[in-house]
């Protein structure tokens, strides 16, 4: 009889096995280069497939696993949160708007293709993201009310009253420099940052059949770790590592913006990021399941250095 090899899994090499995993299920989704509207569709795919730590789809994945989840619906909204998070980064880095070179270690979309193409390719990774996700429906056993939910939460949660709007109202202030208040700063965060974890974990939970309890809290600390997150991103772009990060560090100061380091300082910054993670992790620790590899991932984006 053969013996069964056990081995155990380093965080690390879990890591790296799940975002294989997910690139290989968003990579399924994504159009193929070819007709006339091919340039569009390759400054789409070029961004799509440049890196990045899939974080969203990979929270979103974790937490439907840890409230039992196990069917095949969730796997069009892994794709669909990914593209949407793209999107954002191909606008955020146009010359309109942050102005830089580099993302996920290549030249951005814009300066590649141009930037109507790079305007085309984010509406077109937008729009995708949408198409994407509604064929949760057509998935064999898919709970048509849990879609519709989760349907729910990954457009408002991208939309006025998320993401874009955390981002409009960064660009709005960053004319304003010096008169940015902390309320305001902390609507930023939560916002352009914090919208898409918490859309990411809540579809996760809702899929899974959690609660309206149970979704409240996977809000709550979904915002903690979002927000963190956007905190250790400032303190990055003073301290970080440019080939580490793959793309360029100082641009906030180049664009002049009040950043949670230009209003707390570094030392705080980094303890309230540690404050905010810690607080999740509370609240995770509250559930009565478990999921050792999604603690260890919050714990781990603390201090991080990509
Ligand atoms: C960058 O997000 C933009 C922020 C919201 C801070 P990520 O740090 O997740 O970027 P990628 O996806 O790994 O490139
Ligand atoms: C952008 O925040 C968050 C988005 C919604 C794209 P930043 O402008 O700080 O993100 P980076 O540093 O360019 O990744
Ligand atoms: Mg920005
Ligand atoms: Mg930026
Ligand atoms: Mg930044």
């Amino acid at each position: 009889m053969r013996k069964a090899v056990w081995k155990t899994l380093t965080f690390e090499e879990e890591l790296k096995q799940k975002t294989e995993e997910i690139e290989e299920i968003l990579y399924s989704y994504l159009p193929k280069e070819e007709g006339y509207p091919r340039t569009v569709i390759s400054a789409m795919n070029y961004s799509m497939k440049a890196g990045g730590k899939r974080i969203r789809p990979i929270f979103m994945n974790e937490t439907y696993r840890l409230f039992g989840g196990k069917g095949r619906e969730i796997e069009p909204f892994l794709a669909a949160m990914e593209m949407i998070h793209t999107y954002s980064l191909v606008h955020d880095d146009l010359e309109a708007m942050d102005n830089d070179e580099f993302r996920r270690g290549r030249k951005t979309t814009h300066v590649v293709y141009g930037e109507g193409m790079a305007v085309l390719a984010g509406d077109g990774l937008l729009n995708m993201a949408y198409e994407t996700a509604l064929k949760a429906f057509r998935i064999k056993g898919a709970d048509q009310e849990r879609v519709i939910r989760a349907m729910e939460i990954l457009t408002e949660k991208a939309g006025l009253y998320g993401m874009l709007g955390g981002q409009a109202v960064d660009v709005d202030l960053e004319a304003k420099r010096q008169s940015v208040s902390e309320e305001e700063l902390t609507y930023i965060h939560e916002k352009k940052t914090g919208a898409l974890i918490q859309s990411s974990m809540m579809i996760g939970a809702v899929l899974a059949g959690v609660s309206a309890k149970i979704l409240e809290r996977v809000e709550r600390m979904a915002l903690l770790i979002g927000t963190a997150f956007q905190i250790e991103d400032d303190i990055l772009d003073v301290v970080g590592d440019e080939h580490l990060l793959g793309k360029p560090v100082g641009s906030d100061e180049k664009n002049h913006k009040v950043t949670y380091v230009t209003l707390y300082g570094l030392e705080q910054a980094g303890e309230d990021a540690r404050r905010m993670s810690e607080e999740a992790l509370e609240i995770y620790d509250g559930f009565r399941v478990k999921n050792d590899f999604l603690r260890g991932l919050i714990e781990s984006l603390i201090g991080r250095d990509r």
